[in-house]
Formats: structure tokens, sequence, C-alpha cells
């Protein structure tokens, strides 16, 4: 079985390239299950109803979030109706929307999870390490392998997560930073990782983001509004094939289209 994870959507530019290549790589790679990132896909402002629609038509099985996700209001009741699109699973309780969900991945039960680092990010959320253990308590018996989006700033912290998940989540790979790591890896128990997916948008800037405003920003320290990056829109993914009786990671590819 394949599995591709796409990293951080950008903007809707990169929902737009979604749709038009994603379908086409799908089939040409023997992709079995799609996660991808959505928490940026209005750029810098989470994800409309509109955009996550055009990315689960475009190929996506499912939608998976970060520190952005909560950002548009318009968005709540979709995270709350659809369990295709996640936010982080260690927000309170009273947030909307969900942080795991189960799904379908051609006749096994897929639990796909979301959850953030607190590490220069979001110090008062719940320690991942506890939250994402209590929801594999909950949902044991319920799923036959599991996948985890873990949103995070730190290299450290990620690693840490995949290691103390290893053999018990099977697919481990972070997003946020846009920058994709060459450290693809399956750990001791048959776990594959990567510290980071990369991104899905305008190549010619910082990480999505038109590189003179990011300049300005760090040199002037004023609040100059980010705009996009130019330049031409690409896809970084990793795909991880899996051995889902055996509940192993057998092989782990990069893949740029
Ligand atoms: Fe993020």
């Amino acid at each position: 079985m394949k599995i591709l994870m796409v990293g951080d959507v950008t903007d809707p530019s990169g929902v737009q390239y979604l749709k038009e290549r994603l379908w086409e790589e799908r089939k040409r790679l023997g992709i079995d299950f799609v996660a991808v990132n959505a928490e940026n896909a209005s750029f810098i402002g989470g994800a409309d109803q509109i955009l996550a629609e055009t990315l689960l038509e475009a190929g996506a099985d499912v939608l998976t979030g970060g520190n952005h996700t909560m950002q548009r209001l318009s968005i709540h009741s979709f995270l709350e109706n659809d369990s295709r699109m996640l936010r982080p699973l260690n927000y309170p309780a009273a947030v909307p929307g969900r942080g795991y969900t189960v799904l379908d991945a051609q006749g096994y039960r897929v639990l796909v999870l979301n959850a953030m680092g607190v590490v220069h990010m979001e110090p008062t959320l719940d320690n991942p390490f506890y939250a994402i253990d209590r929801v594999l308590d909950r949902e044991e018996g319920h799923y036959d392998f599991a996948i985890l989006d873990f949103h995070a700033e730190a290299a450290g912290e990620k690693g840490a997560i995949a290691h103390y998940f290893d053999g018990r989540i099977q697919i481990i790979a972070g997003t946020h930073t846009h920058v994709p790591t060459a450290d693809l890896q399956i750990l001791p128990k048959g776990t594959g990782f990567v510290t980071d997916l990369g991104m899905c948008g305008p190549t010619g800037g910082v990480l999505g983001i038109n590189a003179d405003v990011i300049i300005e920003r760090s040199m002037l320290h004023l609040p100059k509004k980010y705009e996009a990056a130019e330049g031409p829109v690409s896809v970084d993914g990793v795909i991880f094939t899996l051995d889902p009786s055996a509940k192993r990671v057998t092989a782990i590819e990069r893949i740029k289209f």
C-alpha cells in the first residue's frame, strides 16, 4: 500500500496546482491514500471551505492542519461537519472540529492523527506525547494502522515524537517549516519518518512568501503585509510504502512535481 503525504499548501496557487496535477500523479504512482496539510491554503490564514473542498476533490483523502487552521471562523462549521479535515488534537476539547479520524484506505481502517508541537510554537497546548497516547488508547482495536502529521517547529521534538511512537504509529511526517528534509528513515519498529515534508506553493521566495517582505520585516521589524512569493509552483511530498499486515513501512521516497 502506498501513502502519499504532501507538505503545507502555502496559498491558493498551491490548491490550483494540486487540482490540476494530483489525480494524475496518484494514478501514475499507484497511490492508495493521500494526506495534504492544508493549514495555509488561504495564504497564512487557514483554509476556507471552498479551498478545502477543492483539495478533497483534487485527490486528497484527508486534510491535516496546524497553528493557522482555526484562523478563519468560516471553517469552524466545516471542521465540525466533515471528518476528512483535521485540526491539531492537542487543542482544548471545546475547540471546533477534531484532531483525528478513522478513514478507509483500500479496505483498511486508517487512523489519521494531527498534533502540534509545543517547542517554539504554542507552549500552552496539551503535551503532544500524552495527548496522542490518549487517542491511541481510546481507539485501540478500531483501526488497522495509523498516520500522524506532527506540525511542529523544532526538529528535535519531531524526532522525539517519532521514536516514542515507533511501531505504534506506522507513518509519522513533520510539517510546518515548509522545508523538505532529507532524513527519510524507517525506525527500528517499522515506523516511517521524515522531519518535514516541505511545501506546496510558489518557490520563488522565502517559504512561499515574497522575499522582499521577509527581508524588510527582518531588518526593520515593522508589520509589513505578507505577499505570496512568485515563481513556479511545485509540490513536495513523501511516499511511504506500507505492509499493512506487518504494520511496517518497507520503503520511503521523496517526490516533487
Ligand atoms: Fe504552521
